[in-house]
């Protein structure tokens, strides 16, 4: 699952996925306020498509299930990869971008980081940049977090605050997600994190050499008892329902259940298409 970009006259159309966290382990925070992670990505067959067409200034629309809670102005990850950009280049972020949302909001599966980085490659290309990619990854790090995976799709590890990736090697597997009503804000899961972490030693963040290894296989069950999120907690913790969602998965037959990140989605992982 990459993120990919089709050029028609009426503009440059990215599609972008989705992804779940298979593995997110957390550190302490860090004295800039981040956590250091060990965060491995998986992208899902889950899209938004961001199209970057010519205006006079820059406008966003978004047409989808949760349209009416996606931000038009310029807090929009889209909006400010477009501004970002087209500053770097000293012109004038003349676009409309449309984003035709699939991906839940605040949900913990990159929606936001997602249309960023569509965004950022939908404009490039529309304005015949040919911004190096090492530049492009730059970009998408300052947008946030999650923005280089949204970038780069497939499978990576993240380390630092998750935006320092290295692919990893994935098999194919089955997932269905439980989406919430209402998101959870990403910086109040970590805040939670903090506070019921009070008190203990913090190990460092370290990618699972069994996860990676159930990853690369392809295995669903040894993918299933190898998954892990250190957030899951914090999630809970502020929306109790979550565990019964989790339950109910489970009991349904799914091989593991999880949040998705920082939540509210929660992720089951199943053996087959048909499962
Ligand atoms: O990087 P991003 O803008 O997505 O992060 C949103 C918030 O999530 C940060 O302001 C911070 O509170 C929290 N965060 C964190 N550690 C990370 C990533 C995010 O504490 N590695």
């Amino acid at each position: 699952m990459n993120t990919s970009a089709v050029s028609t006259g009426a503009g440059v159309t990215v599609r972008v996925p989705a992804k779940v966290n298979v593995q997110l382990a957390v550190g302490a925070a860090r004295p800039d306020g981040f956590h250091d992670l060990a965060n491995v990505f998986l992208a899902v067959s889950l899209f938004d498509e961001v199209t970057a067409a010519p205006a006079d200034s820059l406008t966003v629309g978004c047409t989808g299930p949760d349209a009416d809670q996606v931000p038009l102005d310029r807090t929009n990850l889209a909006a400010r990869a477009a501004e970002i950009l087209a500053a770097r280049h000293g012109i004038s972020p003349s676009v409309h971008l449309h984003i035709a949302k699939n991906i839940p909001v605040a949900g913990g599966m990159a929606g936001g980081s997602a249309d960023g980085a569509a965004a950022l490659v939908a404009c490039d290309a529309l304005w015949g940049l040919n911004t190096p990619r090492a530049e492009l990854l730059d970009i998408c790090a300052e947008l946030g977090s999650d923005v280089p995976f949204s970038l780069v799709g497939g499978a990576a590890l993240g380390t630092g605050r998750g935006e320092l990736l290295t692919p990893v090697e994935a098999g194919t597997f089955h997932w269905v997600f439980a989406v919430a009503d209402g998101g959870l804000s990403t910086p109040a899961v970590f805040r939670e994190f903090d506070r019921l972490a009070e008190g203990r030693e913090i190990p460092e963040p370290v990618a699972s050499p069994a996860l990676l290894a159930a990853l690369a296989s392809g295995d669903p069950d040894a993918l299933a008892g190898a998954l892990s999120n250190d957030l899951q907690p914090a999630a809970l913790s502020l929306r109790p329902s979550l565990a019964a969602t989790l339950g109910a998965g489970v009991d349904a037959g799914a091989l593991a259940a999880l949040v998705s990140g920082s939540g509210p989605t929660t992720a089951f992982l199943v053996r087959d298409p048909e499962s």
